[in-house]
């Protein structure tokens, strides 16, 4: 696998790629890699002919009261996980490489970035879609594959890439998780024991709810009221948000109907760590 920390030397690289015919795929990440990350890597292999994977802790991406300088990292780790997935490129750069000096650019989506993560999180997919489109821009990618723990990044970074009319095809691969079904999170690391073993509600509330909606019950309120009950039979849990929407738009309906594609999703903190998980519902 080839390192590389600057810009353009990711150009001159991927412009021989590109001479050769051969197809990109991109697999950004924010390091402190997971077995979530490495499905990533293996599903971005079949999907192209070069692999690059990316390594930046974006600060624009982090409000001024989250976890910046505390989201763990783990360098020599994570260049040999990746190194055994076969990934062909590492981008790691430094901060001053993506954001010189004189750096002021920024971007607003406005529409689904200001809802749910939005809400607690107003600055965060306005940072998510700067680097991603940076990312893109720099790697020259022609496919970018994202997690579906990220439902709603997905779906911004979707609406980038359809507003900006960008010719890159996106890919969402599916949650893993731990064994007590907790969605893999570099996050995860910080919950203690209890917290860890607490914490597998998420994953159960939603799979309860799905077996609930297909039983019949298609009321929002009576939906996200369940999950919400579900959620606080731990004792250390507290709810950021639960809600449901239909798929790819947001649109928050009163009712949903046979043939919606709905996505539950919800955000929740154990102690001072923030977990997010999600599950989509074809009705
Ligand atoms: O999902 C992440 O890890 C980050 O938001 C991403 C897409 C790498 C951008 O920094």
């Amino acid at each position: 696998m080839k390192i590389i920390t600057t810009v353009s030397e990711t150009h001159s690289e991927m412009n021989k790629v590109k001479e050769l015919g051969k197809k990109i795929v991109i697999v950004p990440t924010m390091g402190y890699l997971h077995d979530g990350h490495l499905s990533l890597l293996n599903h971005a292999k079949e999907l192209g002919d070069v692999v690059i994977s990316t390594l930046f802790v974006n600060p624009k991406q982090f409000g001024p009261n989250e976890d910046y300088d505390k989201y763990p990292r783990d360098f020599e780790r994570d260049r040999n996980l990746l190194e055994k997935t076969g990934c062909d490129y590492l981008f790691y750069p430094e901060v001053s490489e993506m954001y010189g000096e004189h750096f002021s650019t920024q971007i607003s989506l406005g529409g689904i970035t200001k809802i749910l993560e939005g809400v607690t999180r107003p600055t965060h997919y306005d940072g998510v879609a700067l680097i991603v489109l940076k990312l893109f821009n720099i790697t020259k990618c022609d496919v970018g594959i994202f997690g579906q723990k990220d439902y709603q990044q997905f779906m911004v970074i979707q609406k980038m890439v359809n507003d900006l009319n960008l010719d890159i095809q996106l890919v969402m691969a599916p949650i893993i998780r731990e064994n007590n079904g907790l969605a893999m999170s570099s996050r995860n690391r910080f919950l203690s024991q209890e917290e860890f073993t607490q914490a597998a509600i998420l994953n159960k509330s939603l799979i309860a709810a799905k077996e609930k909606i297909l039983g019949g019950m298609r009321k929002r309120n009576e939906i996200n009221k369940f999950i919400t009950k579900s959620l606080l039979t731990s004792s250390l849990i507290k709810i950021d948000y639960v809600e449901t929407v239909i798929d790819f738009t947001f649109v928050l309906m009163d009712e949903f109907h046979s043939g919606d594609r709905i996505v539950i999703l919800l955000a929740c903190w154990f102690g001072t760590t923030r977990l997010i998980d999600n599950i989509i519902i074809q009705l």
